[in-house]
């Protein structure tokens, strides 16, 4: 907006907002302007995220550029450069890994632009750089997926196969940890292949298919923990062409909610999964224009709620309700 075409009363809130104490001269929150390093759009929640991204800014008259970096560090940390040198009014980071950003968000802050990390978190020890993290518990929810196993086996032996997300993502380490610790306490549950398949339905198939070969075409596997739904449907049709029943030969406990595990759920192919929020935009939105209007500093972890499905719960409404959102 320039001086010419501010109406009166921009001018007097603008003066108004000047000399309150904590706020920055750019405070109208209608005139943010916010850049988000995606990650990419590697599984049905990620594009839910982006695409509720956008639309919860559009609701806060919010402009919000949105760079792809197609599972690739080295490409946020030149989108988060890029956003720097714009000079944007906040950065929001969803970071692919969780190590090696430093570096990156000292410039951010000597730039004084504040980070919000969305969904996945970092690893260092000056917690300064980042303003707030809008997150999900992620060892909880490897917790909740162990705890439905073990209620569900019983004393049953249970051999699991595991696929890992993104190796280095805080996810995929939080949510194995959450599952290990659940099933320690069951000695007859027991993880016996773990690999990653970088939250894609492609790789979850690949792996699956490895994983089948090497334990009796299938036969000694009696569960199936994906750390994303879209490699626990990449899983089922792997064990479909092998013959087995996904859901009852395997069972299958993933984790985001998407569309297509409650699909599963409805053909009898898949058995529980945990939720995670693509809305984190919206917290991380209200965050921010807080801040910048009032000065109000966010807790350091805005947590989003991790929620149990399994097909009791009417998974034909559950789809409709989330089909229209960008999965
Ligand atoms: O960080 C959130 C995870 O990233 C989602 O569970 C997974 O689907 C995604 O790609």
């Amino acid at each position: 907006m320039t001086l010419k075409n501010m109406t009166l009363k921009n001018v007097l809130l603008a003066a108004l907002v000047a000399f309150v104490p904590g706020t920055a001269s750019t405070a109208f929150a209608a005139s943010l302007t916010v850049g988000f390093s995606q990650i990419g759009s590697e599984s049905g929640w990620r594009a839910a995220e982006t695409s509720v991204s956008k639309s919860e800014a559009q609701k806060r008259d919010v402009t919000l550029k949105i760079a792809d970096a197609q599972q690739k560090q080295e490409n946020q940390i030149k989108a988060i450069r890029s956003f720097v040198a714009q000079g944007v009014d906040a950065i929001f980071l969803a970071p692919v890994v969780a190590t090696g950003w430093d570096a990156v968000l000292g410039e951010a802050k000597d730039a004084k632009i504040p980070v919000i990390l969305l969904d996945r978190d970092i690893d260092t020890a000056n917690k300064s750089l980042y303003l707030t993290a809008v997150t999900s518990d992620s060892v909880h929810e490897g917790a909740v997926a162990g705890e439905w196993l073990a209620g569900n086996v019983g004393d049953k032996p249970c051999s699991v196969v595991e696929l890992q997300g993104t190796v280095g993502a805080s996810v995929a380490t939080n949510r194995k940890k959450g599952f290990d610790d659940a099933i320690a306490k069951h000695p007859n549950i027991k993880v016996i292949r773990s690999q990653t398949g970088d939250f894609t339905r492609a790789k979850g198939k690949e792996v699956t298919e490895s994983f089948l070969k090497a334990e009796n075409g299938g036969k000694n596997i009696c569960a199936l923990y994906a750390h994303n739904d879209d490699m626990a449907v990449g899983a089922i049709q792997a064990i479909k062409e092998a013959g087995l029943k996904p859901g009852k030969d395997i069972l299958i406990v993933s984790i985001d909610a998407v569309p297509d595990i409650f699909k599963a759920f409805m053909a009898g192919e898949a058995n529980a999964t945990v939720e995670l929020t693509p809305n984190m935009a919206g917290p991380a939105l209200d965050a921010l224009i807080a801040f910048k209007d009032k000065g109000t500093v966010p807790p350091k972890w805005i947590q989003t709620e991790s929620k149990l499905f399994t097909p009791a719960d009417d998974p034909q409404k559950v789809y409709d309700s989330k089909k229209g959102l960008g999965y």
